[in-house]
């Protein structure tokens, strides 16, 4: 007689975008869905409980993936899918030691992530905030030569912390905008990248990317040797008018050392896609400097990207349970 192949328990942490959502709502031949359908992140309780008896985790961003909650799912655990390219929320030397894969959703997201730098770095520098203010709340008296001053691209140095796969996107978009010479930190020299983006592009030490940039985005993963990368005496060596963007995650940036930086008025606009905590507090200091702007971690926000990545997703985390080798790992 053929043996009855056992059921495989997938638990889903969050409704996916609408098109991954439908596939996931038909189902697939051997698996049993449990989903946290809430519209809001999965309360860690909940989650230890759902995570009993998982074959296979499709997760978020927002969850933390540790000893405790692979110790909650058990042994039979497979594969954790998280639908992000960035995976400092996963213990990863926890799933190795326990031999579980862990998928990611690299590529997809590059456009949308570059767009949301873009859309920071040219509010910082034209000073945005402070001018929707003025419309807002009377503050427009006149047309003036001398109010409300930004800085522009041409001839400018722009320096990118991370030239990955975002880091030349935003290159390649910052250049149509008269950018002279990108300077560009990281593990190694990126030939192949240098020639992506062409003209004068310089991989140098972060003294001299601070000391000479104009501009400067961080665009790398958070990791040890990233956090908090950018504090009080980095900002210090940055010159006075720079435009500072994070895209990457809250934590390489130590926000002591900026808000103390932005208080004694030693950079010049800052534009955050991403802080700690997230979300920032309504009464969080950053907040109150005109000059900063601060978006809620909306880079990969466009349908496009999302369905992209749950769609990732979802066939990292059926491949993983199937025991196949994963379209997408994180150390690809
Ligand atoms: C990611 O996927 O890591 C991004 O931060 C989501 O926008």
């Amino acid at each position: 007689m053929a043996q009855l192949q056992q059921r495989q328990r997938l638990v889903v942490t969050r409704t996916l975008p609408q098109a991954s959502q439908a596939r996931l709502d038909k189902g697939f031949e051997g698996i049993d869905i449990i989903q946290w359908k809430e519209d809001r992140t999965i309360p860690r309780p909940e989650f230890l409980k759902m995570v009993k008896g998982a074959d296979g985790i499709l997760c978020l961003l927002t969850e933390k993936i540790d000893a405790e909650l692979l110790d909650a799912a058990g042994p039979q655990l497979k594969v954790v899918s998280t639908m992000s390219v960035g995976f400092d929320h996963v213990n990863v030397p926890e799933l190795e030691s326990r031999k579980i894969a862990l998928g990611i959703t690299p590529g997809v997201l590059t456009e949308a992530t570059a767009d949301t730098t873009l859309l920071l770095v040219l509010s910082a520098a034209r000073r945005i905030r402070e001018s929707m203010d003025a419309v807002i709340n009377g503050g427009w008296a006149e047309w003036s030569p001398t109010w409300l001053l930004g800085t522009q691209f041409t001839e400018k140095t722009v320096g990118i912390v991370g030239l990955g796969r975002i880091g030349v996107a935003v290159a390649k978009r910052l250049k149509a905008f008269g950018v002279q010479k990108f300077l560009y930190q990281g593990t190694r020299r990126k030939e192949g990248s240098e020639q992506e983006i062409g003209g004068e592009v310089e991989f140098v030490d972060m003294e001299r990317l601070l000391k000479e940039s104009d501009v400067i985005c961080v665009c790398c993963a958070l990791n040890d040797k990233t956090k908090n990368m950018f504090d009080y005496n980095a900002f210090s060596k940055m010159k006075k008018n720079v435009v500072f963007v994070n895209t990457a995650r809250g934590g390489i940036v130590d926000q002591d050392g900026l808000i103390r930086a932005l208080r004694e008025g030693k950079i010049g606009s800052v534009g955050l896609d991403v802080t700690v905590p997230e979300p920032l507090p309504q009464d969080s200091e950053l907040l109150k400097f005109p000059n900063c702007i601060v978006l809620p971690h909306i880079g990969s926000a466009t349908l496009e990207t999302r369905t992209a990545m749950s769609e990732i997703a979802i066939n990292n985390v059926l491949s993983g349970i199937k025991g196949d080798r994963l379209p997408f790992p994180h150390d690809a």
